[in-house]
């Protein structure tokens, strides 16, 4: 049934009745552009037009069918992006007005409901948030999800403390360089960014130690954030102290991890999951750490694509090829 559209208030420019999504047919396949007809928005929902589309491992890993919800096929993908809100459903307004920049971040996006890989999006009105208007659209749609996670994995997770020594893999990353910066904007004695190439590090923050490779950093450090997993996981917990913590979070490197039984009980080392699916950090963190994106105290790098190359753009990011966030733009 058709969701009563009385109570809905919407912006004076003229929506169109169709738009485009990129949907996913079959899992493992490329995306397709397709022609739908615009969402229609339902209680406590609005409207967004999306400016900027995140294309993330997370989306891979869901349009790979590889995800605990697999959505019916066809679905459109994209957990995280920004644009305007042009039409408030009814009893929605109370945190977004018509007109604001937001983002759009979970709440099921591109597994349990259709995702951002769209020029308008559906959403209840709690998973958006305003944003600073001056914000790039690319940015917007890129800082929320990175900074949340480098800021768990560091502090609720990793639990950081001023004076500390921290080492970052995948350092070179998005997520891997938001912890960097946090880190060192909050007192970590020394931050030492973990790569795979030298000029890899050249984009991170002064003050930072760069590293190649994996094979050792002395002195040992009091917390390791790892956002690429893989065999050499084992080997990197050699690098911190005993008693210290390991915040692993990623599988750019390899989904599979041995561990030596003894060799991990004599470094006494903890090793903690970071699981941003089960958590949702206070918006005020979000608003707070966005902030900082738009005063420049924070950056994230995007690499934007035209939404008509999603499909390349997806390749490129599964074969480890993007550098930066890959960031649809409508
Ligand atoms: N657990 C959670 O809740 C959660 C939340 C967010 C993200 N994640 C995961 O965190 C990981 C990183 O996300 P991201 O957005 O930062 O990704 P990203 O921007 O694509 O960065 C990937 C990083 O992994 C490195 N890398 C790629 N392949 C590698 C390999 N074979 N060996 C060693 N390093 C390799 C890259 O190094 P180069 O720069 O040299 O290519 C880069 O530093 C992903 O697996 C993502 O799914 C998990």
């Amino acid at each position: 049934m058709a969701a009563d559209q009385s109570n809905v208030i919407e912006t004076p420019e003229e929506l169109p009745a169709e738009m485009t999504a990129a949907r996913v047919h079959r899992f493992g396949a490329a995306p397709q552009l397709d022609r739908l007809p615009l969402p229609e928005v339902g209680e406590g929902e609005v409207l967004v037009k999306m400016a900027a589309s995140v294309v993330s491992h997370h989306d891979l890993t869901v349009a790979g069918g590889r995800f605990a919800v697999r959505p019916a096929l066809p679905y459109t993908p994209g957990l995280e992006g920004a644009g305007t809100v042009v039409r408030v459903g009814a009893g929605a307004g109370s945190e977004v007005a018509l007109g604001s920049l937001v983002r759009l971040y979970g709440g099921g996006l591109g597994a349990s409901r259709a995702g951002t890989w769209a020029e308008y999006v559906v959403v209840p009105e709690r998973v958006v948030l305003e944003v600073p208007p001056q914000l790039d659209a690319e940015v917007a749609a890129a800082c929320g999800s990175v900074a949340l996670t480098a800021w768990v994995a560091l502090f609720e997770v990793g639990s950081m403390q001023r004076g500390e020594r921290v080492a970052v893999a995948g350092a070179s990353g998005a997520v891997g360089s938001l912890v960097v910066q946090l880190a060192l904007r909050h007192g970590a004695e020394r931050v030492v960014a973990l790569v795979r190439e030298k000029e890899r590090g050249g984009a991170l923050p002064s003050g930072v130690e760069v590293v190649v490779g994996d094979d050792g950093v002395e002195p040992p450090v009091d917390l390791l954030v790892d956002t690429v997993g893989g065999p050499r996981l084992s080997s990197r917990v050699g690098m911190v102290n005993p008693g210290g913590r390991v915040a692993y979070l990623g599988y750019t490197a390899g989904q599979e991890a041995c561990f030596t039984l003894p060799n991990l009980l004599a470094r006494d080392v903890r090793l903690l999951p970071v699981n941003m699916m089960r958590r949702r950090p206070p918006r005020d963190l979000e608003s707070r750490l966005i902030g900082q994106f738009a005063a420049g105290e924070l950056q994230v790098a995007t690499v934007g694509v035209e939404a008509r190359r999603l499909a390349t753009a997806v390749a490129q990011l599964d074969a480890g090829r993007a550098r930066g966030r890959v960031v649809a733009r409508w």
